[in-house]
C-alpha cells in the first residue's frame, strides 16, 4: 500500500520533570511544545500521571489552551482522568497502564484482561468526542481486542523493538519488526488508525516509520536527550528527517 502523510508527536514530559527537579517555573513544557511545532512537530503529547511527577494538571489545562495543533492527552483509564479528560476535551486521549513503581510505561495496555474496566472509559471518552487511542503490545490478537471495544486509534508499543537495537540483536530486532508490521497491516485492514511509539531514537525511527500503515509516531525522551546538545528545534528536524527518509524510500 502507498504510505499515508506520517505525523510526529512530541511528548513533553521530560520537560516538566527537569523543571520539578528544582520546583518553579522552568523550563517551561508549553514553552517546549511552542519550540516543537515550530520545529515540525504535528501535535503534542502530554501524560497527566496519577502522581503528577511530570506534567501536572496546570500544564494540561495550558497546553490545551495556548497551542494551535492537536493534544494527544496520555492517561490511566480511571476516574480521575476520565472525568479531567472530559473536562479538558483534548483532541486524543491515549489510554495506557499505569503503574506507580514503574519508570515509564512499561508495556502494553492488557486490553483483554482489562475488558471490563477500560470499556466504559472508552465508552464515554468517545461519546464526548474525544478520540481515543489504546496503547498496545504489537499483536494480532489484541487489535482484535482493541477494535471490539470500539476505540478508533491503536498505538503499538515499540519499547521491546528497540531494545534490541540498544542490545545489537539482529534476530530480535528482525523478530519484533515483523511483530509491529503484522499488527500494523492487521489493525489496519481492521479500520483500526495506527500509530506507535516508545523508546524510538533517530537510530531506531527508519524501520517503523516505514511501515505504510503506520500514521503517527509519538516521541519524547530522546528527543529531549538531544535537546541538552544541540537544542530542542534541531532535534526534532533530525527526528523528522529520519523519519521522512525512511518514508520516501519505502514508497519508492
Ligand atoms: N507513547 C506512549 C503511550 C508513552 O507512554 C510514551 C512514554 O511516555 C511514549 C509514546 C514516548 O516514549 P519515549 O519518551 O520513550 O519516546
Amino acid at each position: 500500500m502507498p504510505a499515508s502523510p506520517l505525523r510526529l508527536g512530541v511528548n513533553v514530559d521530560h520537560v516538566a520533570t527537569l523543571r520539578n527537579a528544582r520546583g518553579g517555573t522552568m523550563p517551561d513544557p508549553v514553552r517546549a511544545a511552542h519550540a516543537a511545532i515550530a520545529a515540525g512537530a504535528d501535535g503534542i503529547t502530554a501524560h497527566l500521571r496519577e502522581d503528577r511527577r511530570h506534567i501536572r494538571d496546570a500544564d494540561v489545562e495550558r497546553l490545551r489552551r495556548e497551542i494551535d495543533r492537536p493534544l494527544n492527552f496520555e492517561m490511566a483509564a480511571t476516574d480521575e482522568m476520565v472525568a479531567i479528560a472530559l473536562r479538558l476535551q483534548p483532541h486524543a486521549a491515549c489510554l495506557v497502564p499505569e503503574k506507580r513503581e514503574e519508570r515509564t510505561t512499561e508495556g502494553g495496555l492488557d486490553i483483554v484482561g482489562g475488558r471490563q474496566h477500560l470499556a466504559p472509559a472508552i465508552a464515554r471518552l468517545v461519546e464526548a468526542g474525544v478520540r481515543v487511542s489504546l496503547f498496545v503490545e504489537p499483536e494480532v490478537h489484541v487489535m482484535e481486542a482493541a477494535r471490539a471495544l470500539g476505540a478508533p486509534v491503536v498505538e503499538l508499543h515499540t519499547g521491546t523493538y528497540c531494545e534490541a537495537v540498544i542490545a545489537g540483536d539482529a534476530g530480535a530486532v528482525r523478530a519484533e519488526l515483523a511483530r509491529l508490521a503484522r499488527a500494523a497491516e492487521h489493525g489496519h485492514a481492521l479500520g483500526l488508525e495506527i500509530h506507535a511509539g516508545h523508546g524510538l531514537t533517530v537510530d531506531s525511527v527508519g524501520p517503523v516509520a516505514a511501515l505504510p500503515q503506520v500514521r503517527e509516531l509519538n516521541i519524547g525522551h530522546a528527543l529531549m536527550a538531544e535537546a541538552i546538545f544541540d537544542g530542542l528545534p534541531a532535534a526534532i528536524r533530525a527526528m523528522r528527517a529520519a523519519m521522512d527518509a525512511a518514508r520516501v524510500a519505502s514508497a519508492a
